[in-house]
């Protein structure tokens, strides 16, 4: 007889995903969906989920615009890398990082040892477009966001290609991400 509408009825993928215990970090340039994603990756493999730039906001009572307004760029990066590390510690289920926290040598040991990195790549036009649609980043006000996210791509790409894993997402729906990076994980050893 079939149980195939029980709530164990899980996919095989998700079966095999949901092995994985370590946090889930999901790193990438800004625009690529990490929050949008993560969230919708930890309801699939029924985990927590936390955006650790929320979690910076809410440490420092700012926006990440405020704090880089009033501090700069270091200061942002030292509660960055402070939060991250709180956010490993306490073991979150899926962790949405921010596009500058990966290249910081510490929390990427940090959460190649301790996690599970997932490295979400998307071509540049649908980066602009989508960071377009918001004006809360203070690193593509400085310029013209096109050069701005094409320069941090090179730059940064050797830091995210040391991910364990890497999915390529296009214009699509983020639904579609999610299946894919559970494919990766179910087949990740
Ligand atoms: C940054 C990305 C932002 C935020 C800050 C700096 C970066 O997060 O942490 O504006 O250096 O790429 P998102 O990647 O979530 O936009």
């Amino acid at each position: 007889m079939s149980n195939a509408h029980t709530p164990h009825d899980m996919s095989d993928p998700v079966r095999q995903a949901r092995r994985i215990t370590r946090p889930l970090v999901l790193v990438g340039l800004m625009g690529v969906g990490k929050t949008s994603i993560g969230r919708r990756l930890a309801s699939a493999l029924d985990r927590d989920f936390v955006d650790a730039d929320e979690e910076i906001e809410r440490a420092a009572d700012r926006t990440v615009a405020e704090i880089f307004e009033a501090h700069g760029e270091a200061y942002f990066r030292d509660g960055e890398r402070r939060v991250i590390a709180r956010l490993m510690e306490e073991g979150h289920g899926v962790i949405a990082t921010g596009g500058g926290a990966f290249v910081d040598p510490e929390t990427r040991a940090l959460v190649l040892d301790q996690g599970l990195a997932i490295w979400l790549d998307c071509d540049i036009e649908t980066l602009v477009e989508r960071t377009s649609r918001k004006n809360t980043r203070p690193l593509l006000k400085t310029g013209d966001p096109h050069t701005i996210l094409r320069d941090l791509k090179e730059q940064r790409s050797p830091a995210y290609a040391q991910a364990q894993i890497h999915v390529v997402t296009g214009d699509g729906p983020h639904e579609l991400a999610v299946e894919r990076i559970i494919e990766e994980l179910a087949a990740w050893q």
